[in-house]
């Protein structure tokens, strides 16, 4: 056997080890801590970041997750061999493969080593045209090719205000329903008020506490297992506030963009939460 078929049978251990993990471990709640770059960094940042974060002592109810540009998930596929760190991309094809220029596959991700894909960001709803029904086909293409969608829902401020984003949130989930049927029940959501992202405004404790509850209830009257998919919450998401948004039960974990850029600030948030 050679060295790198062993590399590979290792990291499919660690990775089953993360997708099937325990709810709770040591009788602490599993949080996932995700970090979504966006179009940030660069390769000597990234080394310099993989290096750092390699260091942090990981509670065993804590499931870190980067999603880099894709120019550098190579890199994490190479460094992290035997981490207990995913990595993944931050949008995916919903096409197989062919003639799709700038287009990259969830089987391509899969073959560099991801396990994890975000989709429907809503700076790829807002910018890129991604539509409810093409955030659906996306979710269902990566489920299909054994990747663990995120799946970003949000209302903007006005929809919040004007009392409407619960069905502004139910229209997101409903459309990903219907790609995936009860394939849902192995995704993540990430809840993400468009007016929390980037401004360093978060809602209060009890409008997570209610959304988080109708994503939840959402969730369950589509299957009964849907009560078990884990909601992270995004948005402005720090050092500063992420302990007491994780104590609200319906809380699993983080999707951190600006504070997931330094490994200093990552690993203190996964400290933190320790
Ligand atoms: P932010 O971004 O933490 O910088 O607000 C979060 C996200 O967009 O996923």
């Amino acid at each position: 056997m050679d060295r790198s078929y062993i590399e590979a049978l290792v990291r499919e251990r660690v990775m089953s080890q993360l997708n099937h993990a325990p709810m709770v471990s040591g009788g602490k709640r599993e949080l996932i801590v995700a970090g979504n770059w966006k179009m940030n960094m660069t390769a000597k940042e990234t080394k310099a970041f993989i290096k750092q974060i390699k260091e942090v002592s990981l509670p065993d109810h804590i499931l870190p997750m980067i999603f880099p540009p894709y120019p550098y998930l190579y890199m994490f596929r190479d460094m992290l061999r035997y981490d207990r760190i995913a990595f993944g991309a931050q949008d995916v094809a919903k096409e197989e493969k062919g003639a799709y220029t700038g287009e990259v596959s969830a089987t391509m991700l899969g073959d560099i080593g991801c396990s994890y894909v975000i989709v429907g960001h809503s700076e790829r709803r807002s910018y890129y045209g991604d539509t409810e029904e093409l955030v659906g086909q996306k979710a269902q293409a990566a489920f299909s090719h054994g990747l663990t969608p995120i799946i970003c829902i949000g209302e903007t401020l006005e929809e919040r205000q004007s009392g409407h984003y619960q069905s502004v949130l139910k229209s997101q989930l409903d459309a990903v329903y219907r790609e995936m049927h009860q394939n849902i029940v192995k995704c993540i959501i990430a809840y993400e008020p468009v007016w929390a992202i980037g401004t360093g405004v978060i809602p209060t404790m009890e409008e997570i506490r209610d959304t988080h509850g109708f994503i939840k209830d959402t969730l369950y009257s589509y299957e009964n297992e849907g009560r078990s998919i884990p909601i992270l919450y995004g948005g402005s998401a720090n050092e500063k506030n992420v302990v007491e948004i994780s104590g609200i039960g319906d809380v699993g974990g983080f999707l951190i963009g600006g504070a997931s850029l330094k490994a200093e600030s990552f690993g203190n948030i996964i400290q933190l939460l320790s």
